[in-house]
């Protein structure tokens, strides 16, 4: 019989004492995903890869208010850190880094980093504030917690898109993981932010995956004239009534350009907003 030894999760909210574990694991290699919190089987997959992958995993755990806009729900994004840390834990992630916001912020904090053309798609253009606080936190992590490797999840297709630019551009040694988006068994794309639905709002959230099922279908039967596709995915979504778009997009994957017609690979992106609460969904076609 053998017993595995479940190694101790470090939980750490300083910057000195992750610098510090972090030089410990030298010549090692160390994966980092970072997050918001309020964990769900989606981020636990980017975990797993993490903990496949190197020899060292570290979970951030910031909700990072330099991306969120003054109108937008900072003060309500759901927070559980006892419970994150207990599902962490129990995977035997190395450390859990959980910083202080002044940690992070310190006043006269004056530096972001700014990420051109394809932050002026999609998402860019509703949260103008959005990709320029995600890289910098992002920047900052990388800088502090030393990863080799860092994961990232395909449901959010346009972050992915900026860290990659972001990582190429300034040449960091940072190797980017991408993660298939999860969903729930209903299809409904995990998030956070689900959470916070009332069951009515959820149920009238499943618009946005089965519209995306249903433009792949149309594909199939060789629908790829974007404006129809898009008109149809309108006429799903808005068949629900306290769901307003927010975009559809048709596009190349890796510039975000709009495409007329749904020729090679393509993605189609949507934001909607229920209440309060943003949601985001996508879906990969494949010619
Ligand atoms: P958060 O929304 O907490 O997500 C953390 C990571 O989990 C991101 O890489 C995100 O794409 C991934 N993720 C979330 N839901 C997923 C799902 N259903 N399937 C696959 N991956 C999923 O994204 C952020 O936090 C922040 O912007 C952050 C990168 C931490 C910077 O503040």
């Amino acid at each position: 019989m053998t017993i595995e030894l479940k190694q101790q999760t470090a939980v750490v909210s300083t910057i000195d004492e992750m610098r510090k574990i972090s030089e410990s694991f030298q010549g090692q290699t160390i994966g980092l995903v970072p997050t918001m919190g309020y964990l769900h089987e989606g981020h636990l997959r980017l975990v797993k890869q993490s903990l496949k992958k190197c020899h060292h995993t570290v979970v951030s755990i910031f909700v990072n208010s330099k991306q969120f806009g003054p109108q937008e729900d900072l003060d309500i994004y759901p927070k559980n850190l006892s419970g994150d840390i207990e599902k962490l834990e129990s995977l035997s992630v190395d450390v859990v880094f959980n910083p202080k916001e002044q940690a992070i912020y310190p006043e006269g904090f004056k530096t972001y980093v700014k990420v051109d053309e394809i932050t002026k798609h999609l998402c860019g253009k509703s949260r103008p504030q959005f990709f320029k606080g995600v890289a910098t936190v992002v920047l900052k992590l990388f800088n502090i917690v030393c990863p080799q490797h860092a994961f990232f999840g395909e449901k959010d297709w346009q972050q992915l898109a900026v860290i990659e630019t972001m990582v190429r551009d300034l040449n960091m040694d940072v190797k980017i993981h991408r993660v298939p988006l999860i969903r729930e068994p209903d299809g409904i794309a995990m998030s956070s932010r689900n959470s916070n639905l009332s069951s009515g709002e959820r149920k009238q959230a499943l618009s946005l995956s089965r519209s995306l099922k249903d433009s792949k279908e149309k594909v199939k039967q060789g629908i790829i004239s974007s404006k129809e596709l898009r008109q149809n995915i309108k006429k799903i979504i808005s068949a629900e009534p306290e769901v307003q778009i927010d975009y559809i997009s048709i596009c190349d994957p890796i510039s975000l350009e709009e495409k007329v017609i749904v020729k090679g690979r393509t993605l189609i992106a949507l934001a909607v907003k229920i209440g309060l609460t943003r949601l985001i969904d996508n879906c990969i076609i494949e010619d």
